[in-house]
C-alpha cells in the first residue's frame, strides 16, 4: 500500500489546496473533480511527459530524459485512479506501467482552468513622478548579518524583489560604503553581467572618459547599453560618497511613459513599436551596434522594453518615406520625457543602492560642480532573470514552509 505523496518533476514544493476526488478517463483524455469541485483536464501526453517517474527525469537533476519520439506509440490512457495517499495514478498502454502524480502539483499545473496561461510573477504598476515621489526604501543594514537564503535575508530581500518585479525601482539603505561591496550585494540576487565596463563601473567624473556618464554633465534620461542585441535588464548604482552641489538622480517609469503616449498618441506610439533605429556607441576600443524599435511589445501586447539614450543613437537607416513620421514620433516622445511629471529625483546618499530596470526605467543626472565634492557611485548590471529566479526562490522556500507547518 502506497502512502506517500510522489515527487513532482521539480525540486518545488506544491501544498495541496484541494484532494482529488474522482477520475475518468478516455485513451487520449482524463478528467480529475477536485474536493471543492473544480474539474480539470490533462491530456494523456502532456501527462506522460510530466511523470516524475525515473524513465522521465533524471532524479539527480530533475531535468527530463524522456524523449516522445521513443515512445512505441501514442501514449494511451488504459486506466486511472486515485490511490490512497491521495494521488493521481494512471496507466498508459505503452513504455510503462501506472504512472503517480503529485495533486499539489498537478492542481498548480491545471492548464484547463487558468485564466492567463503566462500570469505575471508580480502585476506591473505604473508610477509617476512628482515632488513628492520617491522610489519605494528599505532599510537594508542588516543584509550583511543574514545567511544567504535564510529566513532573516528573506525578510529584507523579498519587498525589495517586489517592489523592481511591480514598478521597476527600489531603493535599499544603510549599506556599506565600502569599494566594491555592490558585487556582495549585487550576489544575494544573482549574477552580474560584466560589460566592456568591468564587472562593477565607476560613476565619477574621471579624466579621459570613454562615456558621458564619467563627467560632470547632464545626462538626459535613457536606458543603458542600448547598443547591445540584449540590453542589461537590471541595474544597481551603488553611493559610496557624494557630497558635491547638484548631481541629482532623476527616474522615470518608461512604460508609464510609452503608455500615455499610446493614450495621447496611437500613431507616434505604433511608429516607434516599429521603427528600427540604430544605436551605436562610439567609444575608442569598443564598436557595439544594434537595430531595435525604441518600445517592444509582447505577444500580449502589453510594453516589454523601452530603449532610449539619445547620445547613443546612430544614423537612422530606414525607407525614405518613413523618416518624417519617425521623427516626429520620437520628438513627441522626447517631449514627453521632460514632463516634470513623470520624474522622481532624489539626492543618493552614501549607502544608499538603487536597483532598477533597466529595460524600463530612464535614469538622468543633473550636471554637478565637479570641484565641489566628491560623487562616487559604482554600478553593475543584471539581468530581470536573476530577480524572477530569486522571487521565485523566495515563494519556493514559503511554500516550503507552509507544507512543513502543516505536516
Ligand atoms: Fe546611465
Amino acid at each position: 500500500m502506497t502512502t506517500s505523496l510522489p515527487l513532482s518533476p521539480d525540486y518545488d514544493a506544491w501544498p495541496i489546496e484541494a484532494d482529488l476526488e474522482a477520475v475518468s478517463f478516455t485513451s487520449r483524455l482524463l478528467t480529475v473533480r477536485w474536493s471543492d469541485g473544480r474539474e480539470s483536464r490533462y491530456h494523456g501526453i502532456w501527462l506522460r511527459e510530466n511523470a516524475a517517474d525515473e524513465t522521465t527525469v533524471n532524479p539527480a537533476t530533475r531535468e527530463r530524459i524522456l524523449d516522445l519520439s521513443t515512445l512505441p506509440g501514442w501514449p494511451e490512457i488504459t486506466g486511472a485512479e486515485i490511490d490512497e495517499a491521495g494521488a493521481l495514478c494512471v496507466n498508459f498502454v505503452t513504455d510503462v506501467g501506472y504512472l503517480r502524480f503529485h495533486p499539489g502539483w498537478l492542481r498548480a499545473h491545471d492548464y484547463d482552468n487558468a485564466g492567463d496561461p503566462e500570469p505575471p510573477l508580480v502585476p506591473v504598476t505604473l508610477w509617476y513622478g512628482g515632488t513628492e515621489a520617491s522610489p519605494d526604501s528599505l532599510d537594508a543594514s542588516d543584509l550583511f548579518d543574514t545567511e544567504p537564503f535564510c529566513e532573516a535575508e528573506e525578510a529584507i530581500l523579498a519587498p525589495a524583489l517586489m517592489s523592481v518585479l511591480s514598478k521597476g525601482i527600489v531603493r535599499l539603505r544603510g549599506l556599506p560604503t565600502e569599494p566594491d561591496s555592490l558585487k556582495a550585494i549585487a550576489q544575494r540576487i544573482g549574477p552580474i553581467r560584466p560589460t566592456n565596463f568591468g564587472l562593477l563601473f565607476d560613476v565619477k567624473a574621471k579624466p579621459d572618459p570613454d562615456s558621458n556618464a564619467y563627467t560632470s554633465i547632464a545626462l538626459p534620461p535613457h536606458t543603458d547599453l542600448p547598443t547591445r542585441e540584449y540590453h542589461p535588464g537590471l541595474q544597481i548604482l551603488h553611493c559610496l560618497e557624494n557630497s558635491v552641489e547638484g548631481g541629482e538622480a532623476v527616474m522615470l517609469d518608461g512604460f508609464a511613459v510609452a503608455e500615455a503616449l499610446r493614450e495621447r498618441d496611437p500613431k507616434a506610439f505604433t511608429t516607434l513599436t516599429r521603427v528600427r533605429w540604430c544605436y551605436a556607441n562610439t567609444a575608442r576600443t569598443t564598436d557595439y551596434v544594434w537595430y531595435s524599435p525604441m518600445i517592444r511589445l509582447d505577444h500580449r501586447g502589453e510594453l516589454l522594453e523601452v530603449r532610449i539614450a539619445d547620445f547613443l543613437r546612430g544614423p537612422l537607416q530606414i525607407p525614405f518615406d518613413e523618416v518624417e513620421s519617425a521623427y516626429e514620433a520620437l520628438m513627441t516622445l522626447q517631449r514627453m520625457l521632460r514632463e516634470p511629471g513623470f520624474a522622481i529625483r532624489f539626492t543618493y546618499e552614501p549607502g544608499d543602492a538603487v536597483i532598477f530596470d533597466n529595460r524600463r526605467l530612464l535614469h538622468a543626472r543633473d550636471a554637478f560642480e565637479g570641484t565641489s565634492g566628491h560623487r562616487w557611485l559604482q554600478g553593475c548590471y543584471m539581468e530581470r532573470d536573476e530577480i524572477r529566479s530569486r522571487y521565485r526562490m523566495v515563494q519556493r522556500a514559503r511554500r516550503r514552509r507552509r507544507l512543513t507547518t502543516e505536516v
